[in-house]
């Protein structure tokens, strides 16, 4: 994401980004006791609110907190933060942590007030490079709670860290011999034309983008299935892609230095990239309606 634009929210007000605080207490910042959601903004309309915000609510239930804000608040401070940020295509980023006690012990205190925070960055209207990236392989070393968008990301933060020092966009990761999905990504291969993916479950986040491209594509008449995808299968796939909210969907033409196909994004991910774009389109321009 680029640069954070100046109008934030903190607890309950907006403010300029310099005049932001937090305590030093805050367990987001201690133990990265904190969830977050991006939700991509197109037009200065948010894309896919409902889903953003109902993996917000998952992920606050699986770290036992109680969702802060009601969907319809959610999609007013969403809404502020776009208008008061300029509009356009945006990242809103939302996060809330279990706040600030009065000391540091790992065992979740009663009675604290959450930190919640939002800010917006500008997307380049050229952020996704439809020519193609280059993609690493790594071992997957992170938690085994990975469905839950927590801020603890020390793990992707070096593996993404690894794709960059490679001149790579990502980095694949594997665990036991099988995809799990990328440090900052999730995967889909095409075989034969059939996409597939890795099922839902603790090892990978629910994405939300992958999501739209399964339902998009077969609503196109194309197949998909859902199943681990072996090392072996992910090196020999006709076509691969990267999908984040931030950057749709992206196809990767270079793994480990080896081209991906015949090294160029594939008909498939042609064809799908054509039904997303025009799905955002159809998102409708400008306005914002709380989706309930
Ligand atoms: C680890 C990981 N997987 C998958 C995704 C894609 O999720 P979404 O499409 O909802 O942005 C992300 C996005 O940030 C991510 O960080």
């Amino acid at each position: 994401m680029a640069d954070a634009l100046s109008i934030v929210y903190l607890n309950g007000s907006f403010k300029n980004i310099r005049e932001a605080q937090v305590s030093p207490l805050d367990r987001g910042f201690l133990f990265g006791d904190a969830v977050y959601e991006v939700i991509p903004v197109h037009d200065g309309k948010p894309l896919l609110l409902k889903e953003h915000l109902a993996r917000l609510e998952r992920s606050l239930s699986e770290i036992r907190m109680v969702n802060p804000h009601t969907s319809e608040e959610w999609a007013n401070i969403v809404k502020s933060l776009i208008e008061q940020n300029g509009g356009g295509k945006l990242g809103i980023y939302i996060q809330v942590s279990r706040g600030a006690d009065t000391g540091r012990d790992h065992a979740i205190p009663d009675g604290i007030n959450p930190t919640i925070f939002g800010m917006a960055s500008r997307i380049a209207a050229t952020g996704s490079p439809d020519s193609g990236v280059a993609a690493i392989t790594l071992p997957d070393s992170r938690w085994a709670r990975c469905d839950i968008k927590s801020t603890a990301l020390l793990a992707n933060v070096l593996a993404r860290q690894q794709a960059v020092e490679a001149g790579a966009d990502d980095a694949i990761l594997i665990r036991d011999g099988y995809v799990t999905e990328a440090s900052v990504s999730s995967v889909i291969i095409v075989e034969r034309g059939v996409l597939i993916t890795r099922n839902n479950g603790p090892e990978l986040l629910p994405g939300t983008t992958r999501q739209l491209v399964l339902e998009l594509a077969t609503e196109a008449g194309l197949s998909y299935r859902e199943e681990a995808v072996s090392e072996q299968r992910l090196r020999a796939a006709d076509e691969l892609w990267l999908m984040s909210a931030g950057r749709g969907v992206v196809p990767v033409t270079r793994l480990d230095g080896s081209p991906v196909g015949d090294g160029k994004p594939g008909p498939v991910w042609n064809r799908v990239k054509g039904l997303f774009t025009d799905y955002i389109k159809s998102n409708g321009p400008g306005t914002v309606e709380p989706e309930k």
